[in-house]
């Protein structure tokens, strides 16, 4: 059984203290650092992009997991991984070559991750598995945080479980979206290992960072 790791999203941070954030994810225990890139085409809302993640880099150790909901996303692969991206997550809808996309996440040296929406079915990716370090399994549309966890997306996570051990291969499970302190179990019993929070983490018990990773953590 992998060690379960808690990427927290900075999406549901102060952006006014961006800097001060990761540090207390950091000193939280948190296992990696999820920024959610957003570019108001392929999600309907507007964040942060390479220069903020460049400045970001300098303030923390922790390695930055990049949720990349942008379209065309291809371009940016290599801006992203020069701002200190680690793991570069991007959606197979937002680039016409997937296998070259992948391809050139691994060239730099980068985690490649893909990400499924809702809507999106594994098949969808199922012959690049062999290829990614990583499948993000979305339990909320992309675009907002504070959103309702929708848990028919567990079937996916177990269907990967299951092409893992037919094929003898391994990347992590990671899911995104509404996660809180019941149906983080049920994620993990699923098959997912890196559970990514924003609400919960920043909001719950009057922000206590660290309490409420450990509690993630101990699902
Ligand atoms: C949504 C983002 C998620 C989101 C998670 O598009 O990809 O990472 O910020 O936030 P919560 O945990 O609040 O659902
Ligand atoms: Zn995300």
């Amino acid at each position: 059984m992998k060690k379960i790791q808690i990427s927290p999203s900075i999406l549901s941070a102060d952006f006014s203290q961006l800097g001060n954030e990761i540090k207390r994810l950091e000193e939280g225990g948190a296992d990696l650092i999820h920024v959610d890139v957003m570019d108001g085409h392929f999600v309907p809302n507007l964040t942060i992009g390479p220069p903020v993640i460049k400045s970001l880099k300098k303030k923390c150790s922790l390695k930055f997991d990049v949720h990349l909901m942008i379209s065309p996303v291809h371009k940016y692969i290599e801006i992203f991984s020069n701002a200190g991206a680690d793991i570069i997550t991007i959606h197979p809808e937002a680039t016409e070559d997937l296998d070259a996309s992948i391809s050139k996440i691994k060239e730099l040296g980068k985690k490649a991750g893909v990400s499924l929406n809702p809507e999106t079915e594994v098949d969808v990716i199922k012959n690049y598995l062999s290829q990614i370090d990583l499948v993000l399994i979305m339990s909320v549309n992309p675009g907002f945080g504070g959103q309702k966890f929708m848990p028919e997306v567990l079937d996916k996570i177990r269907e990967l479980k299951n092409i893992q051990k037919r094929q003898n291969i391994d990347f992590d499970i990671e899911i995104d979206g509404g996660i809180n302190f019941e149906n983080s179990k049920i994620a993990i019993k699923a098959g997912a290992n890196i559970l990514v929070s924003g609400t919960t983490i920043f909001k719950s018990n009057n922000g206590d960072i660290k309490k409420n990773i450990d509690l993630l953590k101990s699902s």
